[in-house]
């Protein structure tokens, strides 16, 4: 093994980082919505429902999106046009706490305003004039599954906010969440005709994958190029179940031992030993539970059993990540 230098720190930290990778299935969907957001402003905007599985990769794509499209200002008009605006749902479909957290999210935080000024209806129209002076030509809402805590009511009522802000700004809407809240969405006849779908199915074992894997490890700050077997491919897809995020770790994970083994590359050898981060914790919980430590809160001496075993564990399965 290499002692440490600061070279073999930076790129670890660079694999660390959560740097956008534009593999050609996240492009797709950005040029998507790229299209969207450059398209000539028209009473019915055009709008996307993104969805797919948790990790698959819907947040980073609104983040990459939401960068390309910064506020910037206009030093000629004084004005600062904001083209995109990227929200996350609140935790519950509640109209009032939605407008709220535009609110902050423009810089106009409403704690100023008198109780009064702070009703639904108020609220809405404060938004609605705060959001027309912005220039906006798309809303992005992440996490839109967060409405099916709601009643159905509650739902409904938060899809027409939706609408009512995506007709009255002539804005795309564009909503991105897993694909359980699909059906709630559907619900909204009217939102349902406006977003298209675009479904982000979980990796299979195809050419677009072994393509983003390819993408993925040249990627990677590594000093050789690694030459993975179609077997190793498959292995990594049954290791993460085709999920982008366990894809990533894997290969960001092998990534930093090949530097720190001085190996500069990802082997097949590497693949088949490795053992998924999220098993390893769910063997140290099991091992946690037979140990007798079930019941919470955990007194403090099961804590410190409780430490004894996932240090034994490390020490057996000489596990990086559980330290
Ligand atoms: N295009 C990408 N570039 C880099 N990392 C990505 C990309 N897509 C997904 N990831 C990795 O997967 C993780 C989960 O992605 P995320 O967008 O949060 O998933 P989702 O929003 O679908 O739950 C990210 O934190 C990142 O590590
Ligand atoms: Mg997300």
């Amino acid at each position: 093994m290499r002692a440490g230098t600061t070279e073999q720190d930076g790129r670890i930290a660079l694999i660390q980082s959560d740097i956008w990778i534009g593999f050609p299935r996240a492009e797709q969907v950005l040029d998507r919505l790229q299209g969207m957001i450059e398209a000539p402003r028209q009473t019915r905007m055009p709008g996307l429902l993104v969805h797919g599985t948790s990790g698959i990769g819907k947040t980073m794509i609104a983040r990459n999106l939401s960068r390309k499209y910064a506020p910037e200002y206009d030093p000629a008009s004084g004005i600062t046009r904001t083209p995109l605006l990227l929200l996350q749902a609140p935790p519950a479909p509640d109209e009032r706490r939605f407008y709220l957290h535009i609110l902050a999210a423009v810089g106009a935080p409403a704690t100023a305003l008198s109780a009064r000024a702070q009703n639904v209806a108020s609220l809405e129209v404060r938004v609605i004039a705060l959001l027309r002076d912005l220039g906006l030509r798309m809303i992005m809402i992440d996490e839109v599954h967060n409405l099916l805590a709601g009643t159905h009511r509650e739902q409904r009522r938060f899809l027409n906010v939706l609408r009512y802000l995506s007709n009255e700004l002539e804005v795309s809407l564009v909503c991105l969440g897993v694909s359980e809240a699909v059906d709630a969405i559907r619900g909204d006849i009217q939102l349902a005709r406006r977003l298209d779908e675009h479904h982000l199915p979980n990796w299979r074992d195809d050419a677009e994958f072994s393509d983003m894997i390819q993408t993925l490890i040249a990627a990677m700050p590594l000093e050789k190029k690694s030459n993975l077997k179609v077997k190793s491919l498959k292995q990594i897809l049954a290791l993460t179940g085709g999920v982008t995020s366990r894809i990533f770790a894997l290969i960001k994970d092998l990534s930093i031992d090949a530097i720190v083994t001085g190996d500069e590359c990802i082997t097949d050898d590497a693949i088949a030993k490795w053992t998924p981060v999220w098993s390893r914790h769910a063997n140290a919980h099991r091992r946690l539970e037979k140990s007798g430590c079930e019941a919470a809160p955990a007194p403090e001496d099961c804590r410190a059993s409780a430490r004894r075993v996932v240090v034994r564990l490390v020490v057996s399965a000489g596990c990086r990540q559980l330290l």
